[in-house]
């Protein structure tokens, strides 16, 4: 039996990356609605809007009354923030802005940051220390390349990405932290890993931090899955026993789609 199966205590994680979508006009609207459609669900659900969004966002996530944190609504998230906490860093968002707007997820090293606004492994590693100083809580994102997968390296491509973003970091701070398996080729293309096969990647991806930090912290630690997730495969997907949710793009920005990728 897998290992996993015998010690999923892992609460699953949605997420929804916005991505460079959705107006500020569009936002109170549209977390409104999302707040209406998921309440009542055992899943943590986390909404990264762009930054402008931000603000909107949280105030209307929390228009229950209660924090993000306690309502077990909507969390909210930024799709990513510099590695240092103030300075002259021209057009950057730090940290601690997010923490003053009650931020608590940071998506970080997502693919399209790498590939075109020059994030390396370093950087990753970087602000997954700073996001966790400041008290965020960062969604990783690791995943190999259709070329990479097509030569065969795809779980020694996951084992160094997984290796460098995780360098130096304790036991305590590696438990906080979601890690996201979003094979590059299937992002916004229609085409997703296997259920198997994204399973089976994550669960290198575990093996990987059982190794450096234990298999305690491996077998808590919850590990998504991004790249086309829609409201047809996200039950088959998120029911693997490895996979503990979704990171989804596209099919997060319609509300009844998101809904049901949720209610999986
Ligand atoms: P899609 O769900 O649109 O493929 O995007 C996935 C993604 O990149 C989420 O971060």
């Amino acid at each position: 039996m897998h290992a996993s199966m015998t010690n999923n205590t892992r609460k699953k994680i949605v997420a929804g990356n916005w991505k460079m979508n959705v107006l500020p006009s569009q936002v109170t609207e549209f977390v409104t609605e999302l707040r209406n459609r998921i309440s009542g669900t055992d899943v943590d659900v986390v909404i990264c809007p762009p930054f402008v969004c931000l603000p909107a966002a949280v105030a209307a996530a929390q228009n229950s009354g209660l924090s993000t944190q306690d309502s077990g609504l909507i969390k909210v998230g930024a799709q990513n923030m510099h590695w240092e906490g103030t300075g002259a860093f021209t057009g950057e968002v730090s940290p601690n802005m997010l923490t003053d707007l009650k931020i608590e997820y940071v998506i970080i090293g997502h693919s399209e940051r790498r590939q075109y606004f020059s994030e390396t492994d370093e950087t990753v590693n970087k602000k997954i220390h700073t996001a966790l100083m400041y008290g965020l809580k960062p969604i990783v994102c690791v995943g190999e390349t259709l070329e990479q997968r097509e030569q065969g390296i795809t779980y020694e491509m996951l084992r160094m990405q997984t290796r460098l973003a995780l360098q130096g970091l304790e036991d305590e701070q590696v438990r906080s932290i979601i890690l996201a398996y979003e094979p590059i080729w299937a992002i916004g293309t229609g085409k997703t890993a296997t259920p198997e096969d994204a399973n089976n990647a994550i669960a290198a991806i575990r093996g990987v931090v059982g190794e450096v930090y234990g298999q305690d912290v491996a077998q808590q630690i919850r590990i998504q899955y991004g790249g086309s997730v829609n409201a047809g495969n996200a039950k088959e997907l998120f029911g693997m026993p490895d996979i503990d949710g979704g990171l989804v793009g596209g099919a997060s920005l319609k509300a009844d789609e998101f809904e049901k990728i949720v209610r999986y």
